[in-house]
């Protein structure tokens, strides 16, 4: 039986913890599990992070020296170190972006002191005095145990010149680049787990055609070694948004690669007049969550260009820039890209993880723009202040379905509509966890309306939920736990397990 107004107790809990709402109408949704035909296992590496030389991204968001005053640890600030590995970042990928293709790796490495001072040109024209160079940037990945994801300058530097950063980084003889890199301080090569050839050839990247990108990657790729033991991977720059031709050229003549980029962002209304990232109308949540959903159908139709050169799907797809991309905050440094980040982002999150996971046996790595204090960030930080975002949040939800296997799940449930955009009110995902676990993920898009999701399963669910008081809720450094997860029980529908899940929220539960 339907109750009226089922959520009292999640009500109680929810403005216990600030995040209450009222749920004026309940909806019912049926949330059906197949779990004879368990997916691909999914790759851990969907939920990885891009840290670009932008705005604050690095220096204070990472980076801030080992002479500063707030908490380090060798010049990396701890309370983001300690943050990322709570969520077990699986790689970063460094150093663009529009940056990587202007970058000569050769301005980061020795003294800082001596290191040559550029202008950012195409973020903010800002200088970048190098401090935050190959050593600084690999030995952080190290720090919190992610694999390094380096992306080669093929716009503007040689291959010869791309061929000599992955001797200097991966090379354990005593080659001049190997004993260079001792003498800077380090002796061990690190190891290199995704090399980019290039970012987005198509525009900031060279502004390529796309047969002129496929042979630049043939043969750029040809020079990009590490050392074979090492197995680094390599990635193609491939296609954005609704446009293919990068891919479909880039797999038929592209030469030897492991993976293929895809670029997809998230943006309420056009990309010249975004919209902001709080205090936006209800129509502006909905057609960011459609727009979001929209990635589904980018994937399937690159996964169906790669079928046809590929069918044993041994290419994986990498979606290395993804994320929303609002109007940054007012007052914030032209060119730095700074947005506040709202429960509508958790949503995003939430709808774009659970596409990855669906499309698992392609799929293989995805890269969401960018880690901190840029775009669709996981953590914001202003001087020696901290905050975690909602997205950061569904980050840490999301852990239990790395290395899963998805079941199918059909959701029957009524649409959410708002201006001129329509989705299912209802998000659903299902996993058997690397524990033997069976995981569910729910999204209920409609911002005023709860949902009785009833599975075809029976036995007790429990796991964690975020929602909070309005569509923009948000946490920031004065209120920085605004919107947190908090414990989510399931209940019993007609026999089955089933859920309440308030309006605008996500949950991820276990079921025993
Ligand atoms: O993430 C910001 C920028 O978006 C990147 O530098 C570029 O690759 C993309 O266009």
């Amino acid at each position: 039986m339907i109750r009226k107004f089922f959520a009292a107790a999640l009500l109680m809990s929810l403005a216990a913890s600030s995040q209450a709402q009222t749920p004026d109408v309940i909806a019912v949704a049926n949330l059906t599990i197949d779990i004879s035909k368990p997916g691909a296992e999914i790759d851990r590496h969907i939920y990885g992070q891009f840290a670009e030389h932008l705005g604050r991204g690095i220096y204070e968001g990472i980076w801030v020296g080992e002479g500063s005053k707030i908490p380090n640890i060798h010049g990396y600030r701890t309370d983001v170190v300690n943050a990322l590995k709570a969520i077990h970042v699986p790689d970063v990928r460094w150093p663009g972006g529009c940056f990587g293709d202007l970058y000569n790796w050769r301005d980061g490495i020795g003294p800082r002191a001596k290191r040559p001072v550029r202008v950012n040109v195409h973020w903010g024209g800002v200088t970048e005095d190098n401090s935050f160079g190959t050593h600084e940037f690999m030995n952080f990945a190290e720090l919190i145990g992610a694999d390094a994801y380096v992306s080669l300058n093929v716009g503007s530097l040689s291959p010869y010149e791309s061929a000599q950063w992955l001797e200097y980084m991966t090379s354990d003889s005593k080659s001049s680049l190997a004993n260079e890199r001792r003498r800077n301080g380090r002796a061990k090569p690190w190891n290199v787990k995704f090399v980019g050839i290039g970012n987005e050839t198509w525009g900031c990247g060279g502004n390529m055609r796309p047969e002129y990108a496929a042979d630049i990657n043939r043969r750029y790729a040809t020079f990009a070694g590490t050392p074979r033991e090492m197995g680094s991977l390599k990635i193609a720059s491939g296609s954005h948004d609704d446009n293919y031709d990068f891919a479909e050229a880039m797999m038929k003549g592209g030469g030897k690669f492991d993976g293929l980029s895809v670029h997809y962002y998230t943006v309420p209304r056009v990309f010249r007049d975004k919209g902001p990232a709080t205090g936006f109308p209800e129509s502006e949540w909905a057609s960011t969550l459609a727009h979001a959903l929209h990635i589904d159908e980018i994937v399937t139709r690159t996964a169906a260009i790669m079928d046809k050169v590929d069918p044993d799907k041994k290419i994986g797809l990498y979606v290395d820039e993804w994320g929303t991309w609002y109007d940054q905050e007012p007052g914030s440094h032209p060119g730095f890209l700074y947005q506040q980040n709202s429960l509508r982002d958790a949503e995003v999150a939430a709808l774009s993880l659970n596409i990855f996971q669906r499309h698992s046996d392609r799929v293989k790595g995805a890269n969401i723009a960018q880690m901190i204090n840029v775009l669709q960030a996981m953590i914001l930080t202003d001087k020696d202040r901290m905050v975690l975002t909602p997205t950061y949040h569904v980050f840490d939800m999301y852990q239990v379905f790395m290395g899963a296997r998805p079941y199918p799940v059909t959701v029957s449930a009524r649409d959410y509509a708002s201006g001129n955009s329509k989705m299912p009110m209802v998000d659903g995902f299902a996993a058997r966890g690397a524990d033997g676990k069976l995981y569910i993920a729910m999204v209920n898009t409609d911002p005023s309306h709860a949902v009785q999701v009833i599975t075809n399963l029976t036995g007790t669910g429990h796991g964690r939920i975020l929602t909070g008081f309005a569509m923009d809720a948000h946490n920031s450094f004065d209120a920085p736990n605004m919107v947190h997860p908090i414990a989510f029980n399931g209940s019993t529908a007609a026999g089955r397990l089933a859920f309440d899940m308030p309006a605008k929220s996500v949950a991820v539960v276990a079921v025993d």
